[in-house]
């Protein structure tokens, strides 16, 4: 299974591009970083200052040639203090202000990505496991944070430092200058090399950690199942497995920067024993002195620091680039096609038409599952879909409701294409009510809300009235306010379909659309159904996918499917005594309706 396909055409992107793109998108990412880059600048700038400061008090005023000035050396001492005290100051506050808008632009950045989730095609985001989808806006995103809190700061004291101590050594010794900048530069070019290996094994980590996360909660959500197959073991095996596979790639990856992190001793050591050799054996030529040598040495070690700091970051650095390169490819999955305002068109008030116009439709790399699919609803009908399982009955409803996108021009809504009809004006006008309607973890009434987040309780309540159902919900533990449970798992997949009625009934639709559950019902929540849809239907057009006898004998008209085409167009009666497809499946759901 790929994780990779919520934007098959990922391209890839470097860290500075990802984190240019990432400010783009998050603003505040970008927001006040010139001070916070200046005060880290001036931060290592200060600590800088104090070696010098330290040369000239052991050069000139303690060892001079006019004796000892303590007095001086005092001063000089007190301000190198001074200094190192402002100096750390401004480090932190670079510090405290980068993690700050870390945190800020992060979350900007994360609400974008979760609200482009919602907006792109629903099969694009079907394709991907969800636990993957969620490592998108959370690991990924994490790993992202953690560089900018913890490397960004260090990136840019180390970089600022690493210029500032360059300028100062050529300015204090060129020879000596030359000789660790050249060193530098070999080992800089090396290490770019070993970049872009670490960077390939990130991105394996980062497809490592959405895979342990989207397996590891499939584990969880589905282990009803996996209770009643008896098959823990097994499961367990498998998610261990994964975690496995993750832990290998992650330590063989921090393994190959943790090498690169011990290089930089080596080039530490390299660095100091140059300097120290070439500074002493050309003393008589240079007439460097102890006092500068001595500087020297100390401006390599705040040379040698930051260049160890660069590298340890570096691997956090491929690490976020990996997880930032997730991130942004979820945006670049492009939205659902929303039409165009200007374009946009409404059907007429009252109950919508539906016209399907020589409808072929198949999922992404598949066959088709309709096949040239023509029929004429006229408003205020009450139609009934059946088929064997399969048949792509499921499939036509979510075409029409647009959850889909179908052809241009083969659906029409009260005489509009369906894609003319703006989204707002579309979920206001059509209700959807799926054969296994998702709740949310949250009370019987907030559920019901999601229909209309403005309906208050005697709505609701009004609502439970008009489809018959208050006393289903008055027989309810807590009434309206039961818990529905995560997904609604507190609730037969029944009663969820009732919460989804009266949710759809607070839209007032000019259209329902009803995909019947499945699953078997008890007889008593059946008549509930029944009457409840009943009501709903009455007076609107309806289009209802019926898995049950009486939902087809109640209809006005019933289209038969079978394999994606329309095969049979009529009502009831003149079905049955047709002795076609429809009268089969009927007297197979007459067997099944008695032996219940
Ligand atoms: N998201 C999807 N991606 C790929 N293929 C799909 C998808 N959903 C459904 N299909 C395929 O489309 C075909 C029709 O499925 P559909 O859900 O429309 O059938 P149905 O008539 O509603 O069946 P049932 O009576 O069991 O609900 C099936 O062969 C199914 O495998
Ligand atoms: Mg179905």
């Amino acid at each position: 299974m790929s994780e990779g396909t919520v934007a098959p055409d990922r391209r890839p992107r470097s860290l500075v591009v990802g984190l240019r793109e990432a400010a783009a998108l998050a603003p505040s990412l970008r927001r006040g970083l010139g001070i916070t880059l200046l005060l880290a600048v001036s931060g290592s700038l200060g600590t800088l200052v104090v070696p010098l400061l330290l040369q000239r008090l052991l050069d000139v005023e303690l060892l001079g040639t006019q004796g000892p000035d303590v007095a001086a050396a005092a001063r000089l001492g007190l301000l190198a203090a001074l200094i190192a005290v402002l100096a750390g100051f401004a480090s932190w506050r670079a510090m405290y202000r980068l993690v700050r808008t870390a945190a800020h632009g992060l979350h900007e950045l994360r609400m974008r990505v979760f609200d482009h989730l919602h907006a792109i095609p629903t099969l694009s985001v079907a394709r991907e496991r969800r636990g993957a989808l969620v490592a998108r806006v959370t690991a990924d995103i994490e790993a992202v944070s953690q560089f900018i809190e913890w490397g960004g700061i260090g990136m840019l004291a180390g970089a600022s430092q690493l210029g500032v101590v360059a300028v100062l050594m050529v300015v204090l010794d060129p020879v000596l200058g030359a000789v660790v900048l050249g060193i530098a530069t070999v080992y800089a070019a090396s290490l770019l090399a070993a970049q872009r290996v670490l960077a390939r094994r990130y991105d394996r980590v980062r497809l490592r950690v959405a895979t342990s996360l989207a397996t590891a909660g499939e584990a969880i959500s589905g282990l009803p199942t996996i209770r009643a197959y008896g098959i823990e073991e097994r499961t367990a095996r498998h998610v261990g497995d994964v975690l496995e596979e993750q832990f290998r790639t992650e330590s063989r990856t921090r393994i190959l920067g943790a090498t690169l992190f011990s290089t930089s001793e080596l080039f530490a050591a390299l660095m100091t024993i140059s300097v120290v050799g070439i500074g002493v054996s050309t003393a008589d030529l240079t007439g460097v002195t102890a006092g500068r040598l001595a500087a020297f040495l100390l401006l390599v070690t705040l040379f040698v620091a930051p260049v160890q700091l660069l590298v340890e970051i570096l691997d956090q650095a491929q690490s976020a680039a990996a997880g930032l390169r997730r991130v942004l490819d979820v945006l670049d999955t492009p939205r659902a096609s929303e039409p165009e305002p200007d374009r946009s068109r409404s059907p007429s008030a009252g109950p919508l038409s539906v016209a399907v116009r020589d409808l072929t439709y198949a999922y992404p790399d598949g066959p088709n599952v309709l096949d040239a699919v023509s029929v004429d609803v006229p408003a205020g009908e009450r139609v009934a879909i059946v088929g064997r399982t399969g048949s792509g009955k499921s499939t036509l409803v979510k075409v029409i409701a647009r959850l889909q996108q179908p052809p241009p021009g083969t659906i029409l809504l009260g005489g509009v294409p369906l894609e003319d009809i703006a989204t707002t004006e579309l979920r206001r006008r059509v209700a959807f009510v799926p054969q296994d309607p998702f709740l949310f973890d949250a009370t019987l009434f907030d559920n019901v809300r999601y229909g209309d987040p403005e309906a208050d309780d005697p709505r609701i309540l009004d609502a439970f009235a008009a489809l018959d159902l208050s006393d289903w919900l008055s027989a309810l533990p807590d009434g309206p306010n039961t818990r529905t449970g995560e997904r609604g798992d507190r609730l037969s997949a029944g009663e969820r379909q009732l919460v989804a009625l009266v949710r759809a009934w607070l839209v007032r639709p000019d259209l329902l659309i009803l995909d019947e559950a499945t699953s078997a019902v008890d007889p008593e929540l059946d008549v509930r159904l029944r009457r409840a849809v009943e009501r709903m239907t009455s007076g609107r057009t309806s289009l209802t996918v019926a898995h049950r006898l009486a939902t087809a004998e109640a209809a006005d008209r019933i289209l038969v499917f079978a394999d994606g085409r329309l095969v049979e167009d009529g009502a009831h009666h003149g079905l049955l005594a047709a002795g076609g497809t429809y009268a089969r499946l009927h007297a197979r759901w007459s067997v099944d309706a008695t032996s219940v």
